[in-house]
């Protein structure tokens, strides 16, 4: 366990270990992208976090990068150092594995992304298991 100082952070970079991610290498890419943050000695600049499924199994294996709202999808091992050089020119042009970039309103699908299902309560019901139920409320918890 530990309790960081993120004063220093630009970055914030998630990595998807849900079950699909994971069957599709999200180990290595997750140990990639760690190694590659500390070879550069950039520890006090990008910090990670493993996720579990982020609601998007068909880009797997997915992260997504804070501040800027960039999902990308289809990411692997071998992405990693391209992935680095992109945040730290504050750029995305020299990845081009984005899903979804924030434009100020909402995440905008890039062109050969998959849709998805959009949610309604049916499709949110099917997909999460109810944890707690008290008088009114019920909180979900996903697969
Ligand atoms: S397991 Fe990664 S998006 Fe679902």
């Amino acid at each position: 366990m530990a309790t960081w100082d993120l004063s220093t952070m630009k970055h914030h970079i998630l990595l998807c270990n849900g079950s699909s991610c994971n069957k599709a290498g999200a180990e290595e890419l997750t140990q990639a992208v760690r190694s590659e943050i500390s070879k550069r000695n950039l520890d006090n600049v990008i910090h990670t976090t493993r996720t579990r499924c982020n609601g998007r199994c068909k880009d797997r294996c997915v992260l997504v990068v804070y501040p800027f709202g960039t999902w990308y999808k289809e990411m692997k091992a071998e992405d990693a150092p391209r992935l680095i050089d992109s945040l730290m020119m504050e750029s995305t042009t020299k990845l081009n594995k984005i899903s979804h970039q924030y434009n100020g309103e909402s995440f905008e699908r890039t062109v050969n992304t998959v849709e998805g299902v959009k949610k309604t309560v049916e499709k949110i019901e099917k997909v999460s298991k109810v944890i707690v139920s008290s008088e009114n409320e019920s909180f979900y918890k996903s697969n």
